[in-house]
Parts: structure tokens; sequence; C-alpha cells
């Protein structure tokens, strides 16, 4: 199949906000991961500003402030510009270009069905506001995104399933209609249930902002500790130590899931040599939550310490994080507008690439005169 000789990677962001301890287990470790595998002919990270400014549009300001915070969370948790190349969606017309021509090989019905676009129309109150027509068709623009990289591999959340189910299916109506063209991508998510769908620190489905049950990948360690030992939820039946604990919904046990090896248990609490036989004597009783909120206080410092002191690096040489952001964004330009032209070739409406439609106009307007 087309793309198959080569292993390219295309994921991004909306630059909404800082990214916090969901992004970095359920996308950013991994890309991480893959990144260093040396496996991938190229690896491409997309902050989509475009895609944030369509339920932001009242406010580009909010989205050009976090384009900054999104850039050096990626390099402060160890992506390297070497080897990946992170670029800005908005400087990258070709994508837009791409976005106009899949809109008429999808629905209207078949966008309303996204599921992932549902619940996000429900949150965000569109429902009852009305609803912004960009935001509605994102889902194509993301097509645009992966297709433009030739990307066949697409390292996402959980909740990004049906945006490359939808991507899938306009690469093979385009195929189909235009003749094999489009790289067909590929969804990978984590294999850890819990690193797929980190909750809040207040047990709440997803870390949001607006709810303040993050833990953010720049957060102070004073910040951390507050976050979990002032609001992270754990069983509310757990009143004394020698009371029968339950994991069901505690966030700490969750969050361990996610997070803790038996190296961490050697390290810091060798009375039990891996997270099973702790929760064991959780739910046994016996063990009380302050000293399983200290270690996995422990265990989250192990994470966020590098991550804290290579941002507070970056922050002091914005000169070098913009150069990045550039450069990246110029070998993008290259990449996509290459896939465009491709794709205009395919639909045969590359009009101005060289006169061949002249000759082809004369002939089919002798032929009108014969008719
Ligand atoms: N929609 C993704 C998110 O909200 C961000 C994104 C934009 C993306 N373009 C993409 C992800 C292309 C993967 C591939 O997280």
């Amino acid at each position: 199949m087309l793309g198959d000789d080569k292993k390219i990677i295309l994921t991004g962001d909306r630059p909404t906000g800082r990214l916090h301890l969901g992004h970095y287990v359920g996308s950013l470790k991994r890309r991480v991961e893959l990144q260093n595998s040396g496996e991938y002919d190229g690896i491409y990270i997309l902050i989509a500003d475009d895609q944030a400014l369509t339920d932001n549009a009242d406010n580009p300001g909010k989205i050009r402030d976090n384009i900054v915070n999104v850039v050096l969370d990626y390099l402060s948790a160890g992506l390297d510009p070497d080897k990946v190349t992170i670029c800005v969606q908005s400087a990258l017309p070709a994508l837009h270009a791409l976005t106009f021509y899949y809109m008429n090989l999808v629905t209207t019905a078949r966008l309303s069905r996204n599921p992932t676009v549902k619940a996000e129309i429900q949150m965000r109150g569109f429902a009852d506001e009305g609803l912004p027509a960009g935001f509605f068709t994102y889902p194509v623009s993301q097509t645009a995104d992966i297709t433009a990289f030739n990307a066949n591999v697409v390292p996402v959340g959980e909740d990004q399933l049906p945006m490359i189910e939808q991507a899938r299916e306009i690469v093979e109506k385009f195929n189909r209609i235009y003749g094999e063209t489009l790289v067909l991508p590929k969804a990978v998510i984590p294999e850890n249930e819990t690193q797929r769908r980190l909750p809040g620190v207040d047990g709440k489905a997803k870390m949001s902002k607006s709810l303040g049950n993050c833990i953010y990948l720049s957060d102070t360690p004073k910040t951390v500790k507050q976050q979990v030992n002032g609001k992270m939820f754990t069983d509310p039946q757990h009143l004394k130590i020698e009371d029968p604990g339950h994991l069901e919904g505690n966030v700490v046990f969750t969050y361990l899931d996610a997070l803790c090896t038996d190296r961490h248990f050697a390290d810091y609490l060798p009375e039990y040599s891996n997270l099973q036989e702790m929760k064991d004597h959780y739910v046994r009783g016996g063990l009380g939550d302050g000293k399983c909120k200290k270690f996995l206080i422990q265990v989250l410092e192990e994470t966020l310490s590098p991550i804290r002191d290579a941002r507070s690096r970056w922050e002091s040489d914005i000169d070098a994080v913009y150069d990045i952001l550039n450069a990246g964004t110029k070998r993008a330009q290259a990449v996509t507008e290459e896939t465009l032209s491709r794709v205009q070739q395919a639909m045969r409406i590359n009009y101005f690439e060289d006169r061949t439609i002249v000759k082809e106009w004369e002939k089919m307007l002798k032929e009108q005169k014969n008719l």
C-alpha cells in the first residue's frame, strides 16, 4: 500500500493551555519513546492553533500565549528538535486547501455522528448557543493535518480515535475517486488502560483547567503537593487507618497504576515489592491514605522534577525556542506543499503547473462545436 515503505508519525495538540500529567502519560511520554526508538523516518508534532481557534475565535491571544507554553512543555518533556519537527498549523496554508477539498468527501450527517465532537459540543454549550461551522468540521481539518505529512502512525489519546476513523474514511474515499494518492493512517493509543484516560485529581473523568483538577508539568513541587494532599480523591469510607479501603475510583491508586514501577517501591517504599502488595494491604486495612499520598508525590516528583528543571532552562532562552519553531515550521511547509501539489495533480486541478490544459481545452472546444 501507498506509504508502506516509510514510517511517519504525525500528532499534535491544541494550544489552549499548559500541558498536564494526563497529556504526559497519555501521549507525551510515548512520543519521546518513539522519537528515541530510531524506527521512524519522520516525526512531526503539530501545534494545532487553527483547530484551537474553532472554539476560541473571540480569544486569539489565549492561543498565541499557549503556543509557547506547549512548545516549552514539549521540549522540557524530552522531545528533541533534532529528531522531531515541531510546527505551527496556521503557518501551513496547504492544510487549509486540503481541508477545503476533503470537506466535499464527508457528509454533515457523518460529522454529526462523531462521538468526541458530540461530547465537546455538549461540554462547550454549543448545543444551545449555536455551533460554529469551523468547530463542527474540525475532524476534516485534522484529516488534512494527518495526510499532509503522509503519516501512517498517529499516536493519540483514546478520545481521538473517532478522528482517525474519519480520516481513514476520507482517505479511502479520496483514493477511490482520484486514484491512490493519500496514505492511510493508523491510530496508536497507550497499552496501559489508566494511561489512556487519567482522571483529574478530584476523580472527574478528565483533567480540565476550569475544574482546577490538573497537575501541570510546569507546576511547582508545592502545587503538586497541594493537589495531591488537599484535593486528591481517595476512599470516603476509609476513615481510620485500620478500616478496609476501596480501590475503585480511588485516584491515588489510579495514578499509581499509570505511573509507578517496582523500582519506585525499592527506592521509596521497600516494605512492598510491587503495587499489588500495596493494594492488598490497603484493601485489608491498616494502610493510611497519608502514606499512600506521600509515596505518590515521590513518584510524581521523579517524573516532574527533570521536566520542571528543563523548562526553567528553556524559559531563559525564548529566542532559541522561537528558532526551533520557525525552523520546524519551514520544514513542515515543504512537506505539506508537496502533498497539496500531489493532491491537486490527482484531482487534475493543477492548471498552472504547465500549459497542457490549453491543448485539452482546445480539443474539447472543437468537439463541442462538432456536436
Ligand atoms: N484534536 C487533537 C486534540 O485535541 C489535536 C490535533 C490536531 C491532532 N491535529 C491533530 C492530533 C492531528 C493528532 C493528529 O488533542
